[in-house]
């Protein structure tokens, strides 16, 4: 049965290691004819009406939807904001003339993001698209149109594999989209090959996961705080990256934009403070590498995820390039690790970490 552990210690692992096999049933489903991605002839005409995207979710979710907004802008080129749930369901938005709302959830059952769901069809009156792992949930069934992220279930307290399925649902909308509307950007995006791509990379990454372990075991076995820094998709994934360490090490870790250190955060930077940098982006990983060396010259200990083709010398932890856009599939997976490896060297229950549920049903 899928849901069960077998001989991995923890889900949380079992569930990393699941990810290429998520990314390829994803393909099967969505992208059985690769130039058209099958979501639905009713969602693509609903959604070629959309002048603007809201993308909503809590934890995890949310930060899968700081990532989508950048697939949908630069494949579909619709403006696109993400929200968080607990917020926007109390919020006084001015929203734009024909909005369209996609919400991401695993469980289908996160009580903020319904909220934004009954206010969407009752004050709004706006389509909505809820992306799941779990058919016939609630938000599944209260939305307008629904897909599946295939992703299988998700046990561990900590979100890993939905988090990548997310990514992966997300590019097959926006490249659908795109292609609907006849955007160049997404006719040359082959998201077929990049999504092969990166389940080959994540494949490679947790295939070398006793190299992570290491440098937890290194890294990450005292400290008391350490943070990840990134600009753009980078920043993104840095704020999952520390939501995973928060989770379940109790690290008291943060995801900052590397450009905002200097105007307050590297006041927190003591002697071996961990700063762990997301290198994938090439307009940006120079200026992130000069963000590197202020820390470093204040005694942080800096560790750097980057992929190949901006790797240099004495890069700790080098993944493979695939496209900018899809990178977080992959760059996520090592953070993912350290949180685990972290999890473990502290003594905790890695799935089971205190005051957190899976799906939290109360506002
Ligand atoms: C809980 C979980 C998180 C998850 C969030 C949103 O807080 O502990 O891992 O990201 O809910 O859940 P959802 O099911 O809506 O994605």
């Amino acid at each position: 049965k899928e849901a069960d552990r077998g001989a991995y210690p923890y889900y949380m692992l079992k569930e990393i290691d699941e990810q290429p096999a998520v990314l390829h049933r994803i393909q099967e489903t969505y992208l059985e004819n690769p130039a058209q991605p099958a979501i639905g002839a009713d969602l693509l005409a609903a959604m070629k009406q959309a002048d603007q995207i809201y993308i909503v979710g809590a934890g995890t979710s949310y930060h899968a939807g700081l990532v989508g907004k950048e697939l949908f802008e630069r494949l579909a080129q619709v403006p696109t904001q993400a929200l968080v749930a607990s917020e926007f369901a109390y919020a006084d938005p001015m929203l734009s003339q024909h909005p369209f709302f996609i919400f991401l959830t695993q469980s289908g059952e996160t009580a903020d993001s319904r909220q934004v769901l009954v206010r969407v069809k009752e004050e709004w009156h706006a389509p909505s698209l809820t992306i799941t792992n779990v058919e016939n949930s609630t938000l599944y069934r209260e939305a307008t149109y629904q897909l599946l992220l295939k992703a299988g279930p998700e046990i561990a307290v900590a979100s890993t594999k939905a988090y990548t399925a997310q990514i992966a649902v997300e590019a097959v909308v926006a490249k659908a989209l795109g292609m609907a509307k006849q955007i160049a950007n997404a006719k040359q995006f082959d998201l077929q090959h990049q999504l092969s791509l990166a389940a080959n990379a994540i494949q490679a990454i947790v295939d070398d996961k006793e190299e992570i372990k290491q440098i937890a075991h290194d890294n990450l076995a005292t400290t008391r705080n350490a943070f990840y820094i990134g600009r753009g998709v980078d920043y993104f994934v840095a704020l999952e990256a520390a939501l995973k360490l928060k989770e379940i090490s109790y690290i008291q870790a943060e995801g900052f934009a590397s450009g905002e250190l200097k105007h307050g955060t590297i006041a927190l930077i003591e002697d071996q403070t961990p700063v762990i940098a997301l290198l994938t982006q090439k307009k940006t990983a120079g200026h992130t590498r000069s963000n590197i060396q202020e820390v470093q010259s204040r005694g942080a200990r800096v560790l750097r995820i980057a992929s190949q083709n901006l790797a240099k010398p004495g890069d700790e932890i080098v993944i493979p390039a695939i496209s900018e856009l899809l990178i977080p599939l992959i760059s996520v997976v090592p953070a993912q690790l350290l949180a685990y490896y972290a999890s473990l060297e502290r003594g905790y229950n890695v799935d089971q970490p205190r005051n957190l549920a899976k799906s939290v049903t109360v506002e």
